[in-house]
């Protein structure tokens, strides 16, 4: 459920800088108590923000935070693709902006948001979302075609964002059948595909991205698995992390180009690429068919995107949406 108000996003702006800032000037600058000031630090945490206090100097945020930005992210976007939007918007605060999505009636529409009280993964799970720390957006789009077609999207979105992440300069990204992008053996990002129609279509489609950004260790209590961030990627390469506006800016763009050509020309065109960033290939796999294990060899996917698994002398298909693969 939605949260019922807003973060105090004022307090958070003016932490922003990551600098020491005293109770009383902030009390100041928001026009409120004192006591007022501390009651929204402690929400602060609550939404998954580190704070520092020291007796004498006031409170700063462990480290400083560029605050997503409408048109900081537009700007770095394509115009080409930007003029393909009915709506861009950043809110501070949703449960999940796939549902925001899902439940607007806008054919192309983009929403980014900085803390998700809900986010959803995939098969039920939740998207661990801590305030700033990450990439949390999701994309409407309106197709034409039935879902059956639409299988190979989610595949073809990881295929996007991989070879976005690749341009920027970082080596060893990959994808994890059905969308899980990768980097160095943990989870660095997910993507969830959600969509309603009606017979004969048109298809609404959402498209909600998560990309683990400069997450730490406590804002993650609560992922189930081995995960890493675009900071650590970027450190390791000695690559300049790029600011949150460029990187949420550039995804966007990544996204949009694969749902314009998917629409088109639906999953060929990303097939060979998503081939080259697959992890999983030729590695002994077990994929959870329904609650049965399944084990096998991988063998790269088929035309529509479903996995191939050599299953002694047969070669089995899997369907996108259905299975967990688990590298052993
Ligand atoms: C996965 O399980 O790997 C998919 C995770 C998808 C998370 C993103 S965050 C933005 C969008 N909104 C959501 O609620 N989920 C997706």
């Amino acid at each position: 459920m939605p949260r019922k108000h807003q973060p105090p996003i004022e307090l958070i702006r003016h932490l922003a800088d990551g600098r020491w800032h005293s109770g009383e000037t902030l009390a100041g600058v928001l026009g409120v108590s004192r006591t007022a000031v501390w009651k929204r630090l402690r929400e602060l945490e609550t939404l998954g923000l580190e704070l520092h206090k020291l007796t004498g100097r006031g409170y700063r945020l462990a480290r400083p935070l560029e605050l997503l930005d409408a048109e900081t992210i537009a700007r770095a976007m394509a115009p080409a693709r930007r003029v393909l939007l009915d709506k861009l918007e950043v809110l501070p605060l949703t449960d999940s902006t796939n549902r925001v999505l899902m439940e607007n009636q806008l054919e192309r529409a983009l929403c980014f948001a900085e803390y998700q009280s809900a986010g959803r993964g995939r098969r039920g799970r939740s998207w661990v979302s801590p305030f700033g720390a990450n990439l949390y957006f999701s994309a409407a789009w309106s197709f034409s075609s039935a879902p059956a077609v639409l299988s190979g999207l989610s595949l073809a979105v990881g295929v996007g964002l991989a070879r976005m992440l690749r341009e920027l300069g970082i080596a060893e990204i990959g994808l994890k059948w059905p969308n899980d992008l990768y980097w160095r053996k943990k989870k660095l990002g997910g993507i969830l595909i959600e969509h309603a129609g009606e017979a004969g279509g048109p298809w609404r489609v959402v498209a909600g991205v998560g990309i683990n950004l400069e997450m730490t260790e406590k804002q993650a209590e609560g992922v189930d698995q081995p995960w890493t961030s675009v900071a650590e990627a970027c450190a390791a390469q000695r690559l300049e992390m790029p600011g949150r506006n460029q990187l949420a800016g550039q995804c966007a763009d990544a996204l949009l180009v694969v749902l314009e050509r998917f629409s088109a020309e639906g999953f060929a065109p990303f097939r060979k690429d998503w081939n080259e960033f697959d992890i999983a290939r030729d590695r002994l796999v077990r994929v959870d068919d329904g609650g049965r294990w399944q084990e096998g060899k991988a063998s790269g996917i088929d035309t529509d995107g479903a996995l191939l698994l050599q299953i002694g002398n047969e070669k089995r298909r899997f369907v996108s949406g259905e299975i967990t693969l688990r590298l052993q």
